[in-house]
């Protein structure tokens, strides 16, 4: 039978510790060692089964999956670190000892849910276009749309990195000078709804992710986080269509 072989980047990767680029670069640093062995070819073929892999003397060893869903508060940016020592959503975590990172991003003046997990595979999963999971926004405008805005929305719009898929618009109400609407998009490019709306000359107030796929915010409450369950992680991947 052959031998469980992997590169030793992947390896790493796949143990969730960080994505292929960060595992090189460590890999490159000198922070690996495989067998006691210093080594510093990221392409180093590694036997699963009876090399000993380790990342600043610690044992690299398939970790523990693990899934968050957070209701991220504005203000709060979605990095590791920031040069800026704004809010992180790492603050609001300080209990999970699991290395983990966000699925997609959320603007700073986005709320909304967020997920963490340390599988990268799952997290292509739901950022590839391609699988279309619907993320739904509730959006408040800073002038009032008409139903051929909405119709616009609906249809799709053009934005300098092409035009958007169809989405689902649903026209919540008007208070005074403001149009409150819910939109739920395939895509997930930078600042999207947000550029959706400058298209149509007006500006996002308030924006707030109120559904992953079947996910939505129920009784989360604003800066919490809880673990998924199997159930909805099951049903969250078979939103993922393609
Ligand atoms: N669209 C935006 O404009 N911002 C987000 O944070 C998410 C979607």
């Amino acid at each position: 039978m052959n031998k469980p072989l992997k590169t030793l980047d992947r390896v790493i990767s796949k143990a969730g510790f960080g994505s292929r680029t960060e595992a090189r670069s460590w890999i490159g640093g000198g922070r690996v060692r495989v067998n006691g062995k210093l080594i510093r070819t990221p392409d180093h073929w590694v036997d699963l089964e009876a090399d000993r892999v380790t990342l600043d003397g610690k044992p690299v060893a398939a970790r523990r999956k693990i899934y968050l869903l957070l209701y991220k508060p504005k203000g709060c940016i979605t990095t590791y670190k920031d040069p800026e020592g704004r809010p992180t959503v790492y603050g609001l975590i300080p209990d999970v000892e699991e290395w983990v990172f966000p699925v997609g991003r959320l603007d700073q003046d986005t709320s909304g849910l967020l997920i963490l997990t340390n599988d990268t595979q799952f997290a292509e999963r739901m950022t590839n276009p391609q699988y279309k999971v619907p993320k739904t926004y509730l959006v408040k405008t800073s002038t009032r749309l008409t139903e051929e805005d909405l119709d616009q929305l609906r249809r799709g719009v053009a934005l300098s990195d092409g035009p958007t898929r169809p989405a689902e618009v649903v026209h919540l109400r008007d208070s005074g000078d403001k149009t409150f609407f819910e939109i739920t998009i395939t895509e997930g490019r930078n600042r999207q709804v947000r550029r959706m709306v400058e298209a149509l000359g007006c500006k996002v107030l308030k924006l707030v992710r109120t559904a992953i796929g079947p996910l939505q915010i129920a009784k989360l409450q604003i800066g919490k986080y809880r673990v998924l369950t199997p159930a909805e992680l099951l049903e969250l991947t078979r939103s993922a269509t393609g």
